[in-house]
């Protein structure tokens, strides 16, 4: 791999910054200053050192961030604030985007990364994924509504919903849905399908990772070592 790509993937300086600092012997490669970054390296074995630092080599980064209202699942927009804004520069610039959206008015539980295969994987149907979600709605939830959505109901444009976990709150005028599944605006149009309406939506679980309570709203942190199994091999 090209000495100015690994540096930038690792997501410590963009290409032109690694060139400046190479020129004023601020990259090492195995304790030797290099300074043209256009050589290669094995990621895996050469010691890299930038500004006195050694890099570690992460290939792929997973980040958990709590989503906070008025941000849209994209890597850019024009018009709205996009959630890869609430990271830092350098995850930034390693390329990551969100694993499956949230609605712009949805907020909780997302999961970032620059791993686009497992990030595939783990949106596929196949997979069975199950994402759980706190709501709040503007009626009281009717009475068969557990049974409607554990037997899938069918949206008005007729698509038929896979089997729901319902675990309504004791007013009804709220709960946790579990879906295996994301279809645009999925819940909102099953709330539609029983005549009711959302007016809170949370995301709490996905897969098994949950939501981290400590993180406030637009904060985030890197998964643990043990999230990252659970999130990639279900563990
Ligand atoms: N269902 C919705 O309607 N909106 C979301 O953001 C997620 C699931």
């Amino acid at each position: 791999m090209r000495i100015d790509k690994f540096l930038s993937e690792c997501g410590l300086a963009s290409r032109k910054e690694a060139a400046k600092a190479a020129k004023a012997g601020g990259v090492t490669v195995n304790g030797a200053p290099v300074k043209d970054l256009s050589g290669h390296i094995d990621p895996e074995r050469d010691r890299v050192a930038f500004l006195g630092r050694s890099v570690e080599y992460r290939k792929f980064v997973y980040i958990l961030l709590n989503k906070p209202e008025g941000y849209v699942s994209a890597t850019e927009d024009k018009a709205h604030p996009f959630v890869t804004e609430l990271l830092p520069e350098e995850y930034r610039r390693m390329g990551l985007f969100p694993v499956g959206r949230l609605d712009k008015d949805t907020v909780g539980l997302m999961i970032l990364t620059n791993d686009g295969p497992s990030a595939h994987r783990l949106l596929s149907p196949r997979h069975h994924v199950e994402k759980e979600y706190r709501f709040t709605c503007k009626v009281p939830l009717a009475p068969d509504a557990e049974r409607i959505y554990a037997e899938g109901i069918t949206l008005a444009d007729g698509y038929e919903c896979k089997s729901a976990r319902l675990l309504a709150d004791a007013d009804r005028m709220g709960g946790r849905i579990t879906l295996t599944e994301g279809k645009y605006h999925q819940i909102k149009r099953m709330l539609g399908a029983i005549d009711n309406r959302i007016l809170t939506l949370e995301r709490i679980r996905f897969g098994g990772i949950s939501l981290d309570k400590s993180l406030e709203r637009g904060a985030w942190r890197l998964l643990t070592a043990e999230e990252e199994r659970a999130l990639l091999y279900g563990e």
